[in-house]
């Protein structure tokens, strides 16, 4: 079974979104262990009351290659597969991408790449744009940059505010991260330029 090293800073929504599948038997992988960069995260208590591995790496005062030295390290200890970014709000280094080549994905909350960085659906909404959405893709050497796995688009709504707006993203994002992940898992897939071939 694919062992997956999820990493998250925050709520953990998307994190709870995957377990739920897995448990239910529709997404064939485990979650080997959960690291979060905050020590209270709500996430990472999710996963010790999941029964979850669950591990505190604190990134604060701590230098960015170091910290993704430790990072890796805790991901391997676990026998981890894929990284699985979900709401993880720091950039990695060149050097952590190497470790997983094309084994990293994340979800960004927007049509990339329309809206990288942070509070995407917020930016979106301040733009005026009428079709919003999220994104799944792997992760490279630039923020909210590589190749795309799945999208979905939402609509904005004429009384839609920034937080109606980003609730309606986050359940695309929840059915997508799942989808993604389990096309990655089960089909044949490549990377051709940067477009990802799926079967
Ligand atoms: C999600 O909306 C995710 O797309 C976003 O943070 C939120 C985390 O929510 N990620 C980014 O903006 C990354 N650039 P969650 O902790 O409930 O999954």
């Amino acid at each position: 079974m694919t062992r997956l090293g999820v990493v998250l800073s925050g709520r953990g929504s998307n994190f709870l979104a995957i377990a739920d599948q897995i448990q239910q038997g529709t997404l064939p992988a485990e979650i080997a262990v959960v690291i979060s960069n905050r020590p209270d995260a709500p996430g990472l208590a999710a996963a010790r009351e999941r029964g979850l591995a669950a591990v505190s790496l604190p990134s604060k005062g701590v230098d960015r290659e170091e910290y993704d030295r430790q990072l890796a390290a805790a991901l391997r200890e676990h026998g981890v597969d894929w990284v699985v970014l979900a709401g993880y709000m720091r950039i990695l280094s060149a050097g952590f991408i190497r470790e997983f080549p094309q084994r990293i994905l994340n979800i960004h909350p927007s049509l990339l790449p329309a809206f990288t960085g942070l509070d995407a659906q917020h930016q979106a909404f301040d733009y005026g744009v009428k079709i919003a959405g999220c994104t799944v893709h792997f992760v490279d050497e630039e923020l909210d940059h590589g190749p795309i796995v799945l999208q979905a688009a939402v609509p904005v709504e004429g009384d839609d505010t920034p937080a109606t707006l980003a609730e309606r993203i986050l359940r695309e994002e929840h059915r997508i991260y799942s989808e993604a992940l389990g096309l990655l898992l089960t089909k044949p897939w490549r990377i051709v330029n940067r477009r990802v071939v799926l079967g």
